[in-house]
């Protein structure tokens, strides 16, 4: 009897804490909906998703201890995780994203990235989540556009939609992003003009937006985002002149407009930028000499001024560099001896090629 009192106690005791730890109704039921809607046939990740407590070992869900919510919405199609090594294969899903997911108000991270088959469209209530800080749902055949109140999301730090079939233009409201660290659009389809007050974002470091349908030109507030690292705007079809604030930026390192169609000169500013260690502005239409302003605090990985219609002498400050691993100043109107010094004596032909007259090593001699 007095066994039968004790055992009985202890489930009772057992049953009420896990239900405390449980997730809520409504969060287990906007997963589910989630899951209905997406279909992952070779690592059977959703095999997981079962019983009524999906804090407790639901494939990539986590909860806030405290209430309980879900928080996190981690599954990605590449990882390391033993589930892949054990099915030897990288992840493939299909399916789409359910508006469901807008349900879960606790989250702050929400990816769904590298599954290569789900299509559909980002649901637009995700701008409702606003305890989100990453939005990751790179590597998908998502299409439809950027969701435009996208911009509510104040706590966003990464946004992440790369390699998708995202079209439609850049919304106005993601400028207000105050929180926004890393922003990657790359490999879409996104067309229209860059915002003009791209610059507002002024946490952010790494703008990647290359290889979409951008136009307009590049706007020079861009230049007075303090943090920025690196910028990526190659392969789209922006024209216009290079802002001269771009050379001015402290900590930008790597710049990539090549591929576009940017006219004028190049700015000295850009050059003379001693923290810039790779700029690729092959391919554009740009013009006049290249400045001769490099010095010996010019350290360049990667210098490529390649497919433009630059002309004159290469500067002769340029042996004066630090360092420059790839120069490539080839196709171009260039003219005159190719200065000789240190970092012009592993350079071969190919650096030089297809100019109106350039001599001397490593071409023929003057
Ligand atoms: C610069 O961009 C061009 C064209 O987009 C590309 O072919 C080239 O490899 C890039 N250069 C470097 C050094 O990465």
């Amino acid at each position: 009897m007095g066994l039968l009192l004790i055992t009985s106690t202890i489930v009772l005791l057992l049953s009420i804490l896990s239900a405390v730890n449980s997730c809520t109704p409504t969060d287990r039921a906007a997963l589910q909906s989630l899951r209905s809607s997406l279909h992952e046939p070779y690592l059977g990740i959703f095999n997981t998703w079962t019983g009524t407590n999906c804090c407790s070992n639901w494939y990539g869900v986590s909860c806030d201890p405290l209430t309980n919510k879900v928080t996190d919405l981690n599954l990605r199609g590449e990882s390391e995780d033993p589930i892949f090594e054990k099915a030897g294969r990288t992840g493939y899903m299909t399916g789409t994203i359910h508006p469901a997911v807008c349900q879960l108000y606790g989250l702050t991270n929400l990816i769904v990235a590298d599954w290569k088959g789900i299509t559909g469209q980002i649901p637009a209530c995700v701008s409702s989540l606003t305890s989100l800080r990453v939005l990751d749902l790179t590597g998908n055949m998502l299409s439809g556009e950027i969701p435009a109140n996208i911009g509510n999301l104040q706590r966003l730090v990464v946004l992440n939609l790369a390699d998708n079939g995202i079209s439609g233009q850049i919304p106005k409201s993601l400028v207000q992003l105050s929180s926004l660290k890393h922003l990657d659009l790359r490999n879409n389809v996104i067309s229209g003009e860059i915002p003009t007050d791209f610059g507002k974002l002024s946490m952010l470091s790494r703008a990647l937006l290359s290889r979409n349908e951008l136009t307009g030109s590049i706007p020079s507030s861009i230049g007075y985002i303090y943090r920025l690292a690196d910028l990526d705007l190659g392969l789209n079809k922006i024209s216009g002149y290079i802002p001269q604030q771009l050379g001015k930026m402290r900590v930008l390192s790597t710049l990539n407009l090549d591929s576009n169609h940017l006219t004028g000169e190049i700015p000295s500013s850009l050059l003379s930028n001693t923290g810039l260690g790779i700029l690729n502005l092959s391919r554009n239409g740009l013009e006049g000499h290249i400045p001769d302003v490099f010095g010996s605090k010019s350290y360049f990985m990667a210098l490529d001024l390649s497919y433009n219609r630059l002309r004159g002498v290469i500067p002769a400050s340029l042996v004066s560099a630090a360092y420059i691993g790839h120069l490539d100043l080839s196709h171009n109107h260039l003219c005159g001896a190719i200065p000789s010094g240190s970092p012009f004596n592993h350079l071969a032909e190919s650096s030089f090629a297809s100019n109106d007259c350039l001599c001397g090593n490593p071409l023929k001699t003057c």
